[in-house]
């Protein structure tokens, strides 16, 4: 912990720990949800789908990692446990058990709505009292919204291409 660094943060540092944490096992969950339907992945478009979903999983494990350095710069302790991701998590898992590209899309795409609402709220919470926090949510933030972008787009393609074969 960073004895001066805790001190300067102008809120509840228990609270923002709190915060931190949901994120953090929010990411482990969306990290391995990516990770696993990306190895699962069947039907049209497969190889593009694929690619997308590993580059996602890279970017919520990196995610992961900058979520557990501010939380131990804050004299927290980051999820102990896998087993308390699901108790910790704010947006929770969706199991890719249809292995189907479109619903794998539409499960992440719903993934990555929470979790740019979970930045939003952090970013909100942190605006006046914690600028390096607020700096990590924005950047985290980024490539949220991008990953959306890259899986609409992804799924707006799809299904050009799913209803050009039924036509
Ligand atoms: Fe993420
Ligand atoms: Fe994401």
């Amino acid at each position: 912990m960073g004895t001066k660094g805790r001190e300067i943060v102008g809120m509840d540092v228990d609270e923002l720990i709190a915060m931190l944490n949901q994120a953090y096992a929010d990411e482990w969950l969306a990290y391995y949800q990516y990770w696993l339907g990306a190895k699962l992945a069947k039907g049209p478009m497969k190889d593009g789908v694929m690619a997308e979903l590993t580059q996602h999983a890279a970017d919520e494990l990196r995610h992961a990692d900058m979520l557990s350095l501010r939380i131990l710069q804050l004299g927290g302790t980051p999820v102990i446990s896998p087993a308390e991701w699901m108790k910790h998590s704010g947006c929770g898992y969706d199991a890719p058990a249809d292995p189907y590209v479109g619903e794998l899309l539409v499960q992440n795409i719903k993934g990555e709505q929470c979790a740019i609402m979970t930045y939003k709220k952090l970013l909100e919470k942190t605006q006046a009292g914690d600028p390096v926090t607020y700096n990590l949510a924005l950047q985290i933030l980024s490539d949220e919204v991008e990953h959306e972008e890259d899986l609409q787009a992804l799924k707006e393609d799809l299904d050009i291409l799913v209803a050009g074969h039924k036509a």
